[in-house]
């Protein structure tokens, strides 16, 4: 049996006295599709930004990752993600299997139908239904179960993202003095949104379970602590953070999630990337080269900043024919109508816009359906003079950190939504409202055209302050906030 997931970084540089004895990380889906031929067992890794940062972390860490395993193939009931990079350090995968039901209802439903648009400020694509519900608690009791059979003294349960809300109460309810953390990967809304799910109460009194409840920005936090004084009576402080539940006080913060820079770095500069780089750029023949690398998804913005492209070539006839923009988008949750009508509309407008202003030798526009591993993104990355990081609403997008640490020449320009986790810190990209299709265009406009002093200060400025918060940081603010909020636990409120 061997196990080969994509060449692994090396440890990151963890202040050991934080870690715990055992990282017990549940999240809904493992951070390795598992692919078995015979004997021959394959790991590859899943998308989106709750992998890009928690897969090195366990890498250092070591410990147990439980999820789903995406698919409705039986699997092994544990496997170990091999470290080659030294050190000797690996974790465990433990999968969980759902039914074809449970996928149905709990993972595109409940999860991907009412809460992902819900979170997002999509309320127009919300759908809630009781069956969808029943299967969420459900399927949230089964990985509760799971995670307390395994359970042992000492350990750390850190649960992750919007899938798994109910799960902290769950296993709290076994474990009353277990140490319990949960991240939210995605927004949190304000209270008048939030109401709008009819569980909002069990949502609440879920998480609830945790001793650190961690958001992306302060406004997210916020807007849970509010949510929480909206909804309940329980004592609360905004200003301190915490809020007290059964006598347990529960500490709530913001922890911005960042990247392994390291890794992205060493990719940047591997051997052979400058040849990928001008094969890239020879390929288009333009000028100016942008790229937008997203899954396949509403939030992401990706129609209105087609739109942009269109109103900016037409504004611009200087860019007509040098310009191209290449759109990378991975196919994500196909089965949701709501995605599947999005990629029609997409691949209209891509046609249209090149249409349009093609011709002559230049693509204005290249759309790619299909997902690419990090080391091709990174080339890609190089490659591109601006990166278009536009979504309508994200929790954090790491795409933006990734692009500004992999322009290891410090070029390149990135234009960044005011609605992105990362826009507090990013300041310095050029930073757009993407609903507002022409200031996006003029936004556009302005990067692909930015004098090369500004664009190397920008980028210096940016690169600096996604090194100083990378996902050492991270995690060690993290486990430093659990700590304390452990310590403070039974205290009474000042
Ligand atoms: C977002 C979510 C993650 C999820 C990822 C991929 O980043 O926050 O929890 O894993 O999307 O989505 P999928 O539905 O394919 O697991």
């Amino acid at each position: 049996m061997s196990h080969d997931p994509e060449p692994l970084t090396a440890r990151l540089r963890l202040d050991r006295k934080l870690l715990p004895r055992r990282l017990l990380v549940v999240s809904n889906r493992l951070p390795y599709q598992i692919r078995i031929a015979g004997d021959e067992v394959t790991l590859e890794r899943g998308l989106g930004g709750l992998v890009t940062a928690m897969d090195p972390v366990m890498r250092s860490t070591g410990g147990l990752w439980f999820g789903w395993t995406g698919s409705h193939h039986p699997v092994p009931s544990s496997i170990q993600v091999a470290e080659r990079m030294g050190g000797g350090v690996s974790y465990e995968l433990r999968p969980l299997e759902l039914s074809q039901t449970e996928v149905s209802r709990y993972y595109l439903g409940y999860a991907n139908k009412a809460i992902w648009p819900l979170f997002h400020y999509f309320q127009e694509h919300c759908e809630f239904n009781d069956e969808d519900w029943e299967s969420y608690c459900s399927v949230n009791r089964k990985f509760a179960s799971k995670v307390v059979s395994e359970y042992r003294d000492g350990d750390y349960v850190w649960i992750h993202d919007y899938h798994l809300m109910l799960v902290p109460a769950m296993i709290r309810r076994d474990l009353p003095d277990a140490d319990i953390g949960f991240f939210l990967h995605i927004p949190f809304p304000p209270p008048e949104l939030f109401q709008i799910a009819h569980n909002a109460d069990d949502i609440i009194e879920g998480l609830l379970g945790a001793d650190l409840i961690g958001f992306h920005t302060p406004s997210n936090a916020r807007n849970f602590v509010r949510t929480v004084a909206t909804m309940t009576e329980l004592p609360y402080s905004v200003s301190g953070g915490w809020l007290r539940k059964d006598g347990r006080r529960v500490k709530v913060g913001d922890f911005p999630i960042s990247i392994d820079c390291d890794h992205f770095e060493r990719m940047a500069s591997r051997p052979g990337i400058d040849d990928e780089v001008r094969a890239i750029r020879d390929n288009y023949r333009a000028e100016v080269l942008a790229i937008g690398v997203d899954r396949l998804d509403y939030t992401k913005g990706i129609l209105k900043r087609l739109n942009a492209i269109e109103i900016m070539l037409a504004r611009h006839p200087d860019i007509q024919g040098k310009f191209t923009f290449i759109q990378l988008s991975a196919p994500s949750r196909t089965k949701v109508s709501a995605y599947r009508s999005l990629r029609g509309k997409i691949e209209q407008m891509v046609g249209h816009i090149n249409g349009r202003f093609g011709g002559k030798g230049c693509l204005p526009v290249d759309y790619r359906y299909e997902g690419h591993a990090q080391e091709e993104l990174v080339a890609y990355y190089r490659a591109a003079d601006a990166a278009l990081v536009t979504p309508l609403r994200d929790g954090m997008n790491l795409v933006a950190k990734e692009y500004v640490i992999s322009q290891i020449d410090g070029n390149g320009c990135l234009v960044l939504s005011q609605f992105a986790g990362a826009s507090r810190e990013l300041t310095h990209a050029i930073q757009v409202n993407p609903y507002h299709a022409e200031s996006l265009a003029e936004g556009i406009y302005r990067a692909i055209t930015m004098s090369v002093t500004e664009r190397r200060s920008r980028m210096a400025r940016m690169r600096q302050i996604v090194r100083n918060n990378d996902i050492n940081w991270w995690v060690e603010h993290f486990l430093r906030a659990q700590r304390d909020a452990v310590r403070h636990r039974d205290n009474q409120p000042q």
